[in-house]
């Protein structure tokens, strides 16, 4: 087992090789995302996308989307960037850093068409509930870089994270919840089945998706 935030050497060689290409870099002001991609296309973020399987199964099945993938923890980093490598994805451009830094300083207002949470870490202890990502704060930041008519799009395996989640989106006045009746809907079908769903189906615990439209 590697411990966390140890590199692999094959990790290690992509984000030497590879990040100049895809990487985003960290810096100051607002990002030009058609410069990085070298294009103008619908921007959407897959926040915390853990080993990037999600992100680069989903900018293969959406060609004419610039990706955007957000996550902190570096072995994850080099595996997506190894994985954009290997399969020839163009439409991905990858971000090391705090989301919340991300959005708050690099991102224009209106600028995101959709933005995508996977199984966020659940934090399933109560005393720690503070600790998870889905907050009225950072739903409020979220609603000021997202464009009117973008999509929100959560999925948990954590039930509780779920009734979190709707609570949370509930008191939000800027996103109006898709399900028809305040709650889940069914796996929208750009979602690629991810490691954590997949574990958390293991261990039994119920899928939840949650599809918000930006007011
Ligand atoms: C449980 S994993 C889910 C990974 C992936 N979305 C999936 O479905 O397989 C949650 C990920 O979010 C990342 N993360 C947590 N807080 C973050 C933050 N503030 N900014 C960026 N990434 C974050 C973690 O490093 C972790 O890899």
């Amino acid at each position: 087992m590697l411990r966390k935030g140890r590199l692999t050497s094959a990790q290690q060689h992509a984000l030497d090789e590879l990040w100049p290409h895809y990487g985003i870099d960290k810096g100051d002001g607002v990002l030009d995302f058609a410069g990085h991609f070298g294009r103008t296309a619908e921007l959407v973020l897959d926040i915390g996308f853990g080993n990037g399987e999600s992100t680069w199964q989903m900018a293969q099945a959406e060609p004419d989307i610039n990706f955007v993938g957000i996550e902190v923890h570096p072995p994850g980093v080099g595996q997506l960037l190894m994985a954009l490598d290997k399969y020839a994805i163009e439409n991905v451009r990858v971000v090391r850093d705090d989301v919340v830094d991300f959005l708050r300083q690099r991102v224009a207002p209106g600028s995101i068409k959709g933005v995508r949470i996977y199984f966020p870490d659940p934090w399933p202890k109560k005393r720690h509930h503070k600790r998870r990502i889905i907050q009225p704060d950072f739903v409020a930041e979220l609603a000021r870089c997202m464009a009117s008519g973008g999509l929100l799009h959560l999925a948990t395996d954590w039930q509780n994270y779920a009734e979190h989640m709707l609570e949370v989106m509930a008191g939000s006045p800027d996103f109006v919840n898709l399900s028809g009746n305040a709650d889940y809907v069914e796996r929208p079908r750009w979602r690629p089945h991810t490691k954590y769903e997949k574990r958390g189906e293991r261990l039994g615990h119920v899928v939840r998706d949650m599809l918000y439209r930006r007011k």
